[in-house]
């Protein structure tokens, strides 16, 4: 923060705005929120911190501190597609699209969130960018149009995902992670108190762009399961109302349709499931739950890697962790387990040099604590 502010007043005076916006991890209801599902999130404690003011120049003036790089935001701007600045840039066409009038602004930002890792990096920045214009411009957005906003503007960067990451990087509250009804957008606040235990993410170092991976397919099969039942039972409305008929129906038609309905209508299941878990303090069931939930991404709904399944196989082989299962877009990012308190340097140790040997990367991990959404410092 400090290195931020102080970078900024070189750079471009005095500043007007700090704000503070977190990452996120999801404990379980994966690959589920854009067919309207639950999911089970919670903002953490790693930061994108943006310093700002407004501008009196016709563009924007941006500076990534960490990657040492900085970039005029002209309006009539091209940028390779997978520039950092392209967050910025969606964002505001997702507030123009809309009619929102906003000025330019001079930005330094600097993030602790790992980038790539499936915690929710960019999302922070599009959700940080445009509460920072409202606030800048007056434009009133409340928490739920930004979250509105934010997940156009990630739409727009080509990954067709849901609204599970802008709600909980927004909504966040410490001790919490947040049931949301992807359906509806209902949120029911769940405290998370599970003493002695720890919420444990391991950086599998395989980067994934969402872009560039299977994963706009699956929205698109997703929606091609609910399509096709619909053609035999019309009534039906959406995903969350698919039942085992259903299911036995899809079965015989299209077998790989059937087993990305089969892991949306067992994930939702999961999802109440450790919900109930979490209310008993039963650390057992939850760390089985998210092994099970592993096991569907990776054989269901194919969103895993060979890296990622090594690791939790190695994983359950260690007492000290409950549960672990690949978390986030997939396709390489992260894995999040439910460990012991004070484990995670022993579990580090047994699994780092044997995942250096077979694929040359080196793991990093971090203790992850249910944190406060979006701020204003
Ligand atoms: C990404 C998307 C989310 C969600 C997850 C998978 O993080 O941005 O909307 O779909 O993948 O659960």
């Amino acid at each position: 923060m400090q290195v931020a502010s102080s970078h900024f007043v070189n750079k471009y005076g005095s500043p007007e705005l700090t704000l503070q916006v977190p990452g996120r991890v999801n404990i379980i209801g994966e690959h589920t929120d854009y067919s309207g599902g639950d999911v089970l999130p919670f903002a953490i404690n790693k930061y994108v911190h943006f310093i700002s003011k407004k501008s009196t120049l016709p563009y924007s003036r941006i500076t990534a501190i960490d990657l040492n790089d900085q970039i005029d935001l002209t309006t009539d701007i091209i940028m390779p597609e997978n520039h950092w600045a392209r967050y910025f840039k969606s964002a505001i066409r997702s507030l123009e699209n809309q009619n929102y009038h906003i000025g330019t602004v001079d930005i330094c930002f600097k993030s602790s969130i790992p980038i790539g890792a499936g915690v929710s990096s960019s999302s922070a920045i599009t959700c940080g960018f445009i509460k920072l214009l409202s606030i800048h411009f007056n434009l009133n957005l409340d928490d739920n149009k930004l979250i509105e906003l934010a997940s156009i503007a990630e739409n727009n960067t080509g990954v067709m995902g849901g609204i599970m990451d802008q709600t909980a990087i927004i909504k966040g509250i410490k001790n919490h992670a947040l049931l949301i009804n992807c359906n509806t957008t209902e949120i029911k606040n769940i405290k998370i108190t599970l003493p002695g235990h720890q919420w444990l993410l391991i950086n599998s170092g395989v980067q994934h762009n969402l872009v560039m991976t299977d994963y706009n397919n699956r929205t698109q099969e997703s929606q091609q399961a609910l399509s096709l039942i619909q053609s035999q039972f019309p009534e039906l409305k959406s995903q969350v109302e698919i039942n085992k008929v259903h299911l036995d129906f899809l079965r015989l038609k299209n077998s790989l349709l059937s087993k990305r309905a089969r892991h949306f209508f067992n994930e939702q299941k999961r999802v109440k499931k450790i919900v109930n878990a979490i209310f008993q303090k039963d650390s057992d069931k939850i760390g089985q739950l998210l092994f099970e939930c592993h096991d569907s991404l990776q054989n269901l709904y194919e969103v895993s890697c060979p890296e990622i399944d090594f690791l939790i196989d190695r994983l359950k082989e260690i007492d000290t962790v409950k549960g672990a299962r690949i978390m986030g877009g997939g396709f390489g990012g992260a894995v999040i387990c439910l460990i012991d308190k004070d484990a995670k340097d022993q579990i580090m140790k047994k699994i780092s040099l044997p995942y250096l040997e077979r694929f040359k990367i080196d793991l990093s991990s971090f203790i992850a604590y249910p944190s406060d959404g979006l701020k204003i410092i």
